[in-house]
C-alpha cells in the first residue's frame, strides 16, 4: 500500500508570496531555461560591422554630435555602452543574488517561494557569467561604477529587507527589459548581445512577477511612515543604477571628447523620452503600490523615467 506523504510545515520566519505563484513560476523555469555556454555561438567571429546596441539606444542618438560620427565610431561606441551595461548588471545582479539569498535564509526550504527564490539565484549566476563572456568575447574590459556607488551599494546590499530589497531589484530588471526586447529582434547588432540579451528577456520575466509579488506582500498592512521610506529608498536606487548604467568613459573609446560627448548624452531629449517608455510599466505599479511618493516622484523625473 503506499500512503501519499502529509506535508508538514515547521517554524518558518517568513512566508509571504503565494504558493501558486511561486509554484508557477518554478513550472515555468524548469519549461524554458537556458544554458548560455551552450545556446550562444562564442566562438563565431566578431561582424566588424555590427553595433553592441541598437542605435537607437545609445545615449549620444538623435545629438548633433551624433551625426558628426564615422560608423566605425558609433560600432565602437555602442560595443562599450552595451559594455557598460552589462557591466552595471553583473554588479546589481551580483547585490541581488546577496539579498535573495539573505531573504531565504532559515526559511522553509519545502515552500515553492525558497525554491523560486534559489532558481532565480542560479539564473543571476549563470547571467553574469554569460555577460563577462560577452564583454571578453568584445575585447572590452568591465566598467565600475563609482566609488559611491559602490560604498552605498555595500551597506545597501547588507541590510534591505522587504519592499526595499525586491523594489531595487525589480528597477534594474525593469529599467533593462524594454533595451532587451529590441536587442534580441534586431540584426544590425552582434548575435552575441541579441542571443544575450534574448536569454535575459526571458528568465528576467519571471524575476519581476517575482519581485512584483514579493513587494505586494511586504507591503500588506504597513504604515504611512515605512512606505514613504521604502519609496525614497527604491528611488534613490534607482538613481544610483540609472547614474552608473553607461560610464562617461565610452566617449573617449569612440575617439569623442569626453566633455563634450558627456553635455550631449545629458541633454540628450531622444534618450531621455526612451528612457520614459521603458520605465512606464514600472511607474505604474509604484504609483499602484503606494510607491511614487512626491520625494521619489521628483527623483524619477530626474532620471527622465517619469
Ligand atoms: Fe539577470
Ligand atoms: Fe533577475
Amino acid at each position: 500500500m503506499t500512503t501519499t506523504p502529509t506535508r508538514v510545515t515547521r517554524t518558518s520566519p517568513v512566508s509571504r508570496v503565494d504558493d501558486d505563484v511561486a509554484t508557477r513560476l518554478l513550472e515555468s523555469s524548469r519549461l524554458l531555461s537556458f544554458d548560455p555556454m551552450t545556446e550562444v555561438d562564442w566562438d563565431a567571429p566578431l561582424d566588424p560591422t555590427l553595433y553592441g546596441l541598437s542605435p537607437e539606444w545609445s545615449t549620444l542618438y538623435g545629438t548633433p554630435l551624433w551625426d558628426t560620427m564615422s560608423e566605425e565610431q558609433r560600432v565602437t561606441l555602442t560595443r562599450h555602452e552595451m559594455s557598460s551595461i552589462m557591466s552595471t548588471g553583473i554588479w546589481f545582479e551580483m547585490i541581488l543574488q546577496q539579498m535573495v539569498l539573505r531573504d531565504l535564509y532559515a526559511t522553509d526550504p519545502g515552500r515553492a517561494e525558497f525554491q523560486f527564490g534559489l532558481t532565480e539565484i542560479a539564473d543571476e549566476c549563470r547571467h553574469s557569467i554569460m555577460f563577462a563572456r560577452a564583454m571578453e568575447k568584445m575585447g572590452i574590459a568591465a566598467y565600475y561604477p563609482t566609488r559611491t556607488a559602490i560604498e552605498l551599494a555595500r551597506g545597501y546590499k547588507t541590510l534591505a529587507t522587504g519592499e526595499s530589497a525586491y523594489g531595487g531589484v525589480l528597477v534594474a530588471e525593469e529599467v533593462l527589459d524594454i533595451m532587451q526586447r529590441d536587442l534580441m529582434r534586431d540584426d544590425r547588432i552582434l548575435p552575441i548581445i541579441k542571443d544575450t540579451s534574448r536569454i535575459h528577456v526571458v528568465e528576467e520575466s519571471r524575476h519581476m512577477t517575482f519581485a512584483r509579488e514579493e513587494m505586494k506582500a511586504s507591503l500588506v498592512g504597513v504604515g504611512t511612515l515605512r512606505r514613504h521610506h521604502s519609496a525614497l529608498l527604491i528611488s534613490i536606487v534607482a538613481s544610483v543604477i540609472v547614474g552608473n548604467l553607461v560610464n562617461k568613459d565610452v566617449y573617449a573609446a569612440a575617439g569623442l571628447d569626453p566633455a563634450r560627448a558627456i553635455e550631449a548624452a545629458r541633454t540628450n531629449a531622444h534618450h531621455a523620452s526612451m528612457m520614459r517608455s521603458s520605465s512606464a510599466h514600472l511607474m505604474e505599479f509604484l504609483g499602484e503600490t503606494g510607491l511614487l511618493t512626491g520625494p521619489a516622484r521628483r527623483i524619477y523625473q530626474r532620471l527622465h523615467m517619469l
